[in-house]
């Protein structure tokens, strides 16, 4: 029996000022701008300045989320980020962020997700605050993709940017309405190769000979992903309707990873939502890893298309392979 239920009690986002457009892929590699909005729907993304590492960026989304939740920092008792390119390998960003928001002594941690990392912490704060542990916790999704990405490899560097989306999630009583109904996860490690960074951890530690095969960048199969990505993203949205005795029509907005709009729209009609309720800004962000999925929200937030008392559906894929579903009432 849980004692308490978790709302969404302010959100968040921070995209970097400078912009990768198609234009300027063009001039790195062989591309063009019709190919990469045809097959992915991008035309541009941000990157974080010389100065800004993956804890800035998640400063800059977390202070709009408390503000938003109406509270200060110091009524955070938790702090979890999901990201895969912190700032350092240790310590882990979580803390680096504590520190930055005056937090000493409160718990911190980083979840490494990939692209689903937004889900997995968001399904983590949520058993937190159902057991009693915590009363308002921030989770984060932030990413620096752009010091990761190859920019001589045509097939990644024109998916990925840089960005942060935080939320407060908060202690409720079990009555409200307003809350987070369920989370669904899951993890396909034998597909692990699919994505990969095969370089700089402890299999292949960083040398001279990383750097001149090329092995420190990100490298994906990306067609396989691609079918993969739709599987599970529809096998999880099946799996939380069920578990909700919802259909499609129970939803207001899908939010999707934001990977690529033929993904979205695969999904979409796997279970027959309507494209118009899928929340997409993909053509502005490209792939974010886990910060896609709270950016995307606050911006439709903001737009005025997200509002309180609605029933959102999120649903993401990542490296791992991992991915999830959340459902919840705004
Ligand atoms: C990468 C992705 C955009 C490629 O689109 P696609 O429709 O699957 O394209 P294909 O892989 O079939 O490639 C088609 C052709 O375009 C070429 N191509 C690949 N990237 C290109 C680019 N940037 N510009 C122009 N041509 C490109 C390929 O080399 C291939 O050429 P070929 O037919 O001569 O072999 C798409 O598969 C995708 O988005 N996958 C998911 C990736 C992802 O989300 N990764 C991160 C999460 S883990």
């Amino acid at each position: 029996m849980s004692l308490y239920r978790t709302r969404v009690a302010g959100t968040g986002s921070y995209l970097p000022p400078d912009l990768i457009t198609n234009k300027d892929l063009e001039k790195l590699v062989d591309t063009n701008d019709e190919w990469i909005r045809e097959r992915t729907g991008i035309s541009e993304r941000h990157r974080a300045l010389p100065n800004q590492a993956t804890s800035d960026l998640a400063y800059e989304a977390s202070l709009l989320a408390i503000k938003d939740a109406n509270l200060e920092p110091k009524d955070i008792d938790c702090i979890i980020v999901g990201t895969v390119t912190g700032d350092y390998q240790t310590p882990s960003t979580s803390c680096v962020l504590q520190a930055k928001l005056g937090l000493n002594g409160i718990p911190a941690m980083d979840v490494g997700a990939a692209c689903s990392g937004f889900i997995y912490i968001l399904s983590m704060a949520d058993a937190y605050i159902r057991m009693g542990m915590y009363k308002n916790i921030l989770i984060v999704g932030a990413e620096v993709t752009t010091r990761f990405v190859n920019y001589k490899d045509r097939e990644t560097c024109i998916l990925f940017g840089d960005g942060a989306g935080a939320w407060v999630v908060s202690r409720t009583d079990t009555q409200a309405k307003d809350v987070v109904y369920s989370s669904h996860l899951r993890a396909e490690g034998s597909l692990g190769d699919l994505f990969i960074r095969p370089s700089g951890g402890s299999k292949r530690p960083f040398s001279q000979e990383v750097l001149d095969d090329n092995s420190y960048w990100f490298t994906m199969k990306g067609r396989e992903i691609y079918k993969n990505a739709v599987r599970t993203m529809s096998a999880t949205c099946q799996e939380a309707l069920e578990f909700n005795k919802m259909n499609s029509s129970h939803i207001d907005w899908l939010v999707p990873h934001q990977a690529n709009w033929r993904i979205m729209e695969a999904v979409a009609n796997h279970f027959d939502f309507p494209k118009e309720k899928v929340i997409s800004i993909v053509d502005q962000m490209g792939n974010t890893s886990a910060a896609t999925i709270p950016v995307a929200f606050d911006f439709a937030r903001k737009d005025g298309r997200i509002k309180r008392g609605q029933t959102i559906l999120l649903t993401a894929f990542g490296a791992g392979l991992t991915a999830g579903s959340a459902v919840l009432q705004f």
